[in-house]
């Protein structure tokens, strides 16, 4: 046993280990989910205690309430040495819906607007979108191309009309986007070459039944396959010349990659007082950059889709086994350490819940890399590749709460893991994610 002390949370501290979301790529019933979990004091889906969690601050000043009186260290393995931790989710209905409340594919402008200034991400697409447009013999103008979930600016179809594309076909399921977009395209004089097209793409067939030369896609979630990008490339296949040829997709493959991680507010914020279960197995999500995630072994490769190459078995079952790391685990200690030294933790304090949060189980992080070009050598990773380092992304990084408790680890470790995830083929049908984890104490 063993009680958290007071002084660990001040202000400084519960800002860079925050329990809601990064809200930078989150589709807007994702938002109000997570706003619903960490606002509304009636709610009885909030991990927080009653009448403490009216606005994201007072629930992180709940944080530092709560957290003086935990008083349990995290639950160890049992007598087999083993722990088995799980957790099953599903990505949000409505992929094929504009219904009210059934907006999966819809984002807020500040996350539209993250994705155009991630500096990670834009300039590549806009290096593999020239390039292939000068690829060909015929030059950019004997090109067709589609973007594919054109997005409020048009972006995408916008740099493939500067670059001298002869025609762009934008396809956008949103109608304030599409209004956008529009406006966007008009103030810039592309309307001549680029060409928005108001719908689903499963449900549309392009004028005089054209294909394009290639399609920019970027349908791509923190989960690769979340925001639907299967079941909508295995249908677009139809609008695109050759789509056998991975030239003619960008990204050409996208992928999703792992790893057990450590979880610090798991760790200080602990039943009764917080109820993770009340989560109903919605993964937190993180900026890439932020600490209060660490990973415990090196990254393996779990969802790899290449959009010329797409199948209609999309079930995705897969047996890894990671070992935790000594050298991650003393690395994290020491960031930690650092991260509550600043919070004007005494060292011996700061030593203790570092050692403690660094050597501890939260669940299995999921993240995306996206391969480009036909050669895969236009890259952008959402976390450093490949060793996951933190780094800036407008991504984010998935964590699902797989145990009430964190599980204490220690190298050497090994974490046998289960995944199951249904990506679906039909577009009408959200993907599910299920990962069941076997923690063997060495
Ligand atoms: C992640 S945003 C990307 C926007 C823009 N292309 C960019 O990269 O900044 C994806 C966009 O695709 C749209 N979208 C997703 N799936 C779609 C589909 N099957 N048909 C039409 N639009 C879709 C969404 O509404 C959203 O605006």
């Amino acid at each position: 046993m063993k009680t958290f002390v007071t002084c660990i949370l001040c202000a400084t501290a519960v800002q860079s280990f925050s329990l809601a979301p990064s809200t930078s790529r989150l589709p807007r019933v994702k938002s109000e989910l997570y706003a619903s979990l960490t606002n509304d004091e009636s709610n009885s889906s909030s991990p927080f205690p009653p009448n403490q969690s009216t606005t994201r601050r007072s629930a992180l000043q709940t944080f530092l309430t709560v957290a003086t009186v935990s008083s349990t260290l995290p639950a160890f393995a049992d007598e087999a040495n083993s722990i088995h931790i799980s957790a099953q989710w599903s990505a949000v209905d409505g992929l094929n819906s504009l219904d009210e409340g059934k907006k999966f594919v819809s984002f807020d402008t500040s996350a539209y607007r993250a994705m155009m200034d991630d500096p990670a991400r834009t300039p590549f697409f806009e290096k593999a979108i020239i390039e292939r447009l000068n690829s060909v013999p015929g030059g950019p103008e004997s090109q067709t191309v589609l973007d594919l979930g054109t997005g409020p600016f048009a972006l995408f179809a916008i740099i493939a009309a500067q670059a001298g594309a002869g025609k762009v076909y934008a396809i956008e399921a949103n109608r304030e986007a599409v209004i956008s977009a529009r406006a966007n395209i008009k103030k810039l004089g592309f309307e001549d070459i680029i060409e928005v097209i108001e719908g689903f793409s499963n449900e549309i067939t392009l004028p005089n039944n054209d294909k394009a030369d290639f399609a920019v896609a970027e349908i791509i979630g923190s989960v690769a396959t979340e925001e639907g990008a299967y079941a909508t490339i295995l249908d677009a296949q139809r609008l695109v010349k050759d789509p056998s040829n991975k030239a003619n997709w960008i990204p050409s493959r996208v992928q999703t990659y792992a790893a057990p991680a450590s979880y610090t507010l798991h760790n200080l914020f602990q039943p009764p007082a917080f109820d993770w279960t009340k989560l109903n197995g919605e993964p937190v999500r993180f900026n890439c950059r932020d600490e209060g995630l660490q990973l415990l072994s090196n990254p393996v490769l779990v969802e790899d889709v290449c959009f010329a190459d797409i199948k209609a078995n999309s079930k995705i079952e897969k047996n890894l086994k990671f070992v935790v790391d000594g050298e991650r685990i003393e690395d994290n200690t020491s960031s930690l350490y650092e991260e509550f030294r600043r919070a004007r933790l005494s060292k011996k304090e700061a030593e203790s819940m570092a050692k403690t949060t660094a050597s501890s189980v939260t669940g299995i992080a999921l993240w995306p890399r996206l391969l480009l070009d036909g050669g895969e050598t236009i890259q952008v990773n959402s976390r450093k590749f490949p060793d996951g380092g933190h780094q800036k992304s407008h991504w984010q990084t998935v964590l699902p709460i797989m145990n009430d408790l964190p599980v204490p680890v220690k190298a050497g470790d090994e974490i046998n893991v289960d995944l199951n995830f249904d990506v679906s083929p039909d577009v009408l049908k959200p993907p599910s994610y299920r990962i069941d984890a076997d923690i063997i104490s060495k």
